[in-house]
C-alpha cells in the first residue's frame, strides 16, 4: 500500500475537523450546521480516502467511533469488565467517626498521624475513563464494581472530558460525571413543560443523562466532570500529587481540595464545607478523606471492598420546621391533578420556600400530612424543597386527613383517577387550556410575546381563545376593557406604545410566520420538546420538500396523520413512545384539529425550517429586515434567500440589525433604519448581493 502522500493527509485531517466540527454541533450545542447529505458525503469521502490509506486511521477518527449521526439510535450500552474493581468507600457520619477513622489510620502506621487529603465529594455517577496513548478509548460506568456499563459515546459528548490529553501515555482516570445545579434546574422546567416525570436531584438526572442509549440526549444535558483517581506507570507518590498530574493531563479536578491536614484540621475542612457548600454550582452530599502517601495507603490496607485509607464523611441533609397552611390542587397540561403544600415561608439552605410539590395522595398519607400540620421541609438532593412528613406529636387539635377532591377545581367536572394520580379527562377545562396555550406561546413554542399570562388567563375565561389558532383572530374588540389593555376608545387617543391593544395585535401579527417545528412544540404533544420536534420537521421536510406557498402546511399536515409508529420510529431520535404519542395525537380529530385550525388562521404561514446549509454564503453575518413590498416575490420567499445565503432574518429594526431592504411604500422600519445609521438597499441590490434571479 502507498504511503500517504501530504494532500491526502492534509485532506484527511480537514475531513476529520469538518465532521467533528458537524457532530459537536449535532450533539453538543443541538444545532446542527450542515445538511444531511452533505454530512454523509464528508462521511463517505473520508471512509474513500481511509480505505485507500488505513495509515491514516485513528482511534478518533469520525469513522472508527460509535455514536455518529444516523447511528446513534443503534447505540447500545454494552459491559465492560473494570481492569482493577472500582471500590466503595466506607462512610462517616459524625465527627467521631473521622477521628476513629484518623486513630485507626495511626494505629497502622505504628502511631504516626498521616498527612490527609481532604476533597469535595461531589453527588454524580462515577466513571473511568481508558486512554491509550493519550486518546480517550473508553468509559464505563461503575456497575457493581467489576463489571460496568460502556458509555463511551455518551462521554464523549462531555464538553469537560478531553478526547485527548496533554501527553500520549496509557492511563486510567476515575472521577464523577455530574450535572450542575443550573442544568438540573432547567432540565426539570423543560421536562415539566413536556409533561414528563421530574428528575427527583442531580445525581439521579447524571444517572439517567449518562445511560442514554443516544449521545444526542446526552450531550443536551450539559453534564459536568471532576476527577480524583488516576493509575499511571509510574504511579504518582501521593493523591496530592495524582490530582496535579491529573490537572497537567487536562482533566478537571474539584479546585477546593486541601493536602497536607492532620486530624484536626481536617476536621475543620468538613465543618467549614458542611455551611458552605451551597454556594457551589455543584451537588456535594459530603467529603473523602484521604491518607495522602500511596505508601501508606498501602500499609493501611483494605477491608472486603472498601480501602481502610479513606473515609467518606456526609453532610447531614439540611432540613427546617414550618407551618402547612393550605393544600392546593393544580390542573396540568395533561390534566393531572397535583396537590401543592403551601407553607409559612421559611429559610432553608439559601433559599426561602413557600411551597413544595406534594406529588400525589398516597405521598400525603405515606407522609401524614394535614392542613395545619408543623411539617419538616428538606431540599431533595438540596435542590427541590420537599416535605419530609409531619410532625403529628405537634398536633395541637384534631387534624383531618386530606382528601383529594372528586371535581375539577378548574372546570368542576368529575375527576378520573389514574393509579396513583388523580385527572381531570374534560380536555376543554380551562385550567387545562390555559396551562397548553401558556406553553404554545411560550418562547420555546410559537414566542408570541405580547401575550402575557395575565391577558391569556382572561382571554380563556372569556371563552375568547381555546385553540391556538385563535390567537391569531383576536381583534381588538375582544381585548377591549380587559384587565390593564384599557378600552378601545380610550387607547384611540393614545399613540406608541400606551395603546396596549395595538400593541398585542401588532405583536401576533409580526409572529404570523412560524417554524415548522415550533408548530410542532405548540401543538403541546405528549414528549415532543424542542428537540423532537425539530428532528421531526427535518424528516417532514424530507418527505413534504416546501414549496414556499400555503398548500405546504396542509400538506405536511396531512402526512404527519397517515405516519404510523413504525415509520415515526425510523427518524432518528424519536423513539417508540414519543412515535405512539404523535400517532394519537393525530388521530383524535380534537387535537388533530388544533394543527388544522391553526393552519387556517388568517395570514398564518407554516414555515420550513431555517436552511442549515446556510452557514457561508454573501450575506454570512448579516441580520436583515426586509420591508415594504417586492414586486413579484412573497416575503417568505426573500426570507428564505437571505437565509440560504447564510443571512439571518429578524421581524423589527433593532440594533443588532445590519442591513434593511426597503420595497416599495416602505414606512415605520425605513425611518427607524436611518434614524440608527443602519445600511438600507433595495431589492435589485439584495438579489445582485445574494447572486439570484431579480426577475418577477
Ligand atoms: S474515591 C477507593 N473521591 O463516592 C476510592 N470518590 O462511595 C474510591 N466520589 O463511588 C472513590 N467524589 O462515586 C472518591 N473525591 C472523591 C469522590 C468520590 C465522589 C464518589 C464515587 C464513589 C463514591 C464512594
Amino acid at each position: 500500500m502507498a504511503r500517504p502522500d501530504a494532500t491526502s493527509r492534509r485532506r484527511h485531517a480537514e475531513l476529520v475537523a469538518a465532521i467533528d466540527a458537524a457532530d459537536a454541533a449535532y450533539y453538543l450545542a443541538d444545532a446542527p450546521h450542515l445538511a444531511d447529505a452533505a454530512y454523509d458525503a464528508l462521511r463517505r469521502d473520508l471512509e474513500q480516502l481511509e480505505a485507500a490509506h488505513p495509515e491514516l486511521i485513528t482511534p478518533e477518527s469520525p469513522t472508527q467511533r460509535v455514536g455518529a449521526r444516523g447511528a446513534r439510535e443503534a447505540t447500545i450500552l454494552g459491559e465492560v469488565q473494570h481492569e482493577r474493581p472500582m471500590l466503595s468507600l466506607s462512610n462517616a457520619f459524625s465527627p467521631e467517626e473521622v477521628e476513629a477513622f484518623a486513630a485507626s489510620a495511626a494505629k497502622a502506621l505504628g502511631g504516626r498521624e498521616p498527612s490527609l487529603v481532604a476533597e469535595l465529594k461531589i453527588d454524580g455517577l462515577a466513571i473511568s475513563l481508558r486512554y491509550e496513548r493519550g486518546r480517550l478509548v473508553q468509559a464505563a460506568t461503575r456497575g457493581d464494581g467489576v463489571t460496568g456499563e460502556e458509555v463511551t459515546a455518551n462521554v464523549r459528548t462531555i464538553t469537560a472530558i478531553p478526547a485527548e490529553l496533554s501527553a500520549p501515555i496509557n492511563c486510567e482516570v476515575r472521577g464523577e460525571v455530574y450535572m450542575p445545579k443550573a442544568a438540573f434546574a432547567a432540565l426539570n422546567a423543560a421536562r415539566e413543560e413536556e409533561g414528563l416525570d421530574l428528575y427527583a436531584n442531580p445525581r439521579n438526572s447524571a444517572a439517567g443523562s449518562l445511560r442514554q442509549k443516544d449521545p444526542a440526549i446526552t450531550a443536551s444535558r450539559r453534564l459536568a466532570f471532576f476527577a480524583y483517581q488516576l493509575f499511571e506507570e509510574p504511579q504518582p507518590a501521593q493523591q496530592s500529587a495524582a490530582l496535579l498530574r491529573l490537572r497537567e493531563l487536562g482533566l478537571p479536578t474539584e479546585v477546593h481540595a486541601e493536602g497536607g491536614l492532620s486530624g484536626t484540621s481536617a476536621a475543620a475542612f468538613l465543618a467549614r464545607w458542611e455551611s458552605e457548600r451551597h454556594t457551589l454550582d455543584y451537588e456535594t452530599d459530603g467529603a473523602v478523606l484521604k491518607v495522602d502517601a500511596v505508601a501508606d495507603q498501602e500499609k493501611i490496607g483494605y477491608v472486603s471492598r472498601s480501602p481502610k485509607w479513606a473515609i467518606a464523611y456526609k453532610f447531614p441533609p439540611e432540613q427546617a420546621t414550618t407551618r402547612l397552611e393550605r393544600i392546593v390542587v393544580e390542573v396540568g397540561r395533561t390534566g393531572y391533578l397535583t396537590p401543592v403544600a403551601e407553607m409559612t415561608p421559611v429559610l432553608l439552605a439559601g433559599s426561602t420556600i413557600r411551597r413544595a410539590t406534594l406529588h400525589n395522595i398516597d405521598e400525603i398519607r405515606r407522609k401524614d400530612v394535614r392542613v395545619g400540620d408543623w411539617v419538616i421541609l428538606q431540599k431533595a438532593g438540596d435542590v427541590i424543597p420537599e416535605v419530609v412528613r409531619g410532625i403529628p406529636e405537634r398536633r395541637e387539635a384534631a387534624l383531618v386527613p386530606f382528601e383529594m377532591p372528586a371535581i375539577c377545581p378548574s372546570c368542576a367536572g368529575p375527576v378520573v383517577r389514574d393509579e396513583v394520580r388523580h385527572r381531570c379527562p374534560n380536555r376543554w377545562c380551562p385550567a387545562q387550556l390555559f396551562e397548553g396555550l401558556r406553553h404554545a406561546v411560550g418562547r420555546g413554542a410559537l414566542d408570541l410575546e405580547g401575550i402575557g399570562e395575565k391577558l391569556l388567563a382572561q382571554l380563556v375565561a372569556r371563552g375568547t381563545v381555546k385553540r391556538i389558532g385563535d390567537l391569531y383572530r383576536l381583534r381588538a374588540e375582544d381585548l377591549d376593557g380587559l384587565d390593564r389593555m384599557g378600552s378601545v376608545a380610550t387607547n384611540a387617543k393614545r399613540s406608541g406604545d400606551a395603546n396596549r391593544i395595538v400593541n398585542v395585535l401588532n405583536e401576533v401579527q409580526r409572529r404570523r410566520e412560524r417554524e415548522l417545528w415550533r408548530v410542532l412544540v405548540a401543538l403541546g404533544i405528549r414528549h415532543v420538546g424542542e428537540a423532537t420536534a425539530k428532528d421531526l420537521a427535518e424528516e417532514l421536510v424530507r418527505r413534504v420538500p416546501p414549496t414556499g406557498g400555503a398548500d405546504w402546511g396542509r400538506h405536511v399536515a396531512a402526512n404527519l396523520r397517515a405516519a404510523s409508529v413504525e415509520e415515526l420510529t425510523a427518524v432518528p431520535g424519536i423513539g417508540p413512545i414519543v412515535a405512539a404519542s404523535i400517532v394519537a395525537f393525530f388521530a383524535d380529530a380534537e387535537t388533530s384539529g388544533i394543527l388544522d385550525d391553526l393552519l387556517e388562521a388568517p395570514g398564518f404561514t407554516l414555515l420550513p425550517p431555517t436552511q442549515r446549509g446556510s452557514a457561508s454564503g454573501p450575506l454570512l453575518g448579516e441580520v436583515v429586515v426586509v420591508t415594504g413590498s417586492i414586486t413579484g416575490h412573497t416575503r417568505e420567499a426573500i426570507h428564505d434567500a437571505i437565509r440560504s445565503a447564510g443571512g439571518a432574518v429578524a421581524d423589527s429594526v433593532t440594533a443588532k440589525v445590519t442591513l434593511l431592504v426597503a420595497g416599495e411604500k416602505a414606512g415605520s422600519k425605513l425611518a427607524a433604519a436611518e434614524r440608527l445609521g443602519i445600511p438600507v438597499i433595495d431589492a435589485a441590490t439584495l438579489f445582485a448581493r445574494i447572486g439570484g434571479a431579480s426577475g418577477g
